[in-house]
């Protein structure tokens, strides 16, 4: 693998929980890498497989959704339906070839700061281990190249 590798990560972030965390992280200047590119959302709820997989269509080498702890969404149980349709992402991704663990769902409280830039530098760090996602892979190996 290429040491010049840079992951490209998509972090679908809940508006009340996980959005506020990365503030939080930046207030309390904890580091956590330029990789991850942030998506506020109103709700993770909000989050389709869709929104997932175009994603990985525009170059995503990982993607995940950071939404409130069990019991605190704001709108009742959204949360629950992301993890769900992460799940189904993930079986979908392994029935079509491609390492489920490129997607993720994490849970934390707006006052995570800690919590939300580890989980940005190991989630970074796990996908750079994993390589190209298959945008980057599908250019790579037959110089196809990502439209739309
Ligand atoms: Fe945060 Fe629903 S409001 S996950």
């Amino acid at each position: 693998m290429s040491n010049t590798f840079e992951p490209e990560i998509v972090a679908f972030c809940c508006h009340y929980c996980a959005y506020t965390a990365a503030d939080m992280a930046g207030s309390k200047r904890l580091s956590y890498p330029p990789n991850v590119k942030i998506i506020r959302v109103p709700c993770t709820g909000k989050v389709d497989a869709i929104h997932i997989m175009k994603a990985f269509q525009k170059g995503a080498d990982g993607v995940y959704v950071a939404g409130c702890l069990e019991g605190d969404c704001h709108f009742k149980n959204g949360n629950l339906r992301a993890a769900r349709r992460v799940q189904r992402v993930q079986a979908l991704l392994d029935e079509i070839g491609i390492d489920s663990r490129r997607v993720e769902m994490i849970t934390m409280s707006a006052g995570m700061g800690e919590r939300f830039a580890k989980t940005a530098r190991e989630f970074t760090e796990k996908i750079r281990e994993l390589g190209p996602g298959p945008v980057k892979a599908a250019e790579r190996d037959f110089g196809l190249s990502a439209a739309g």
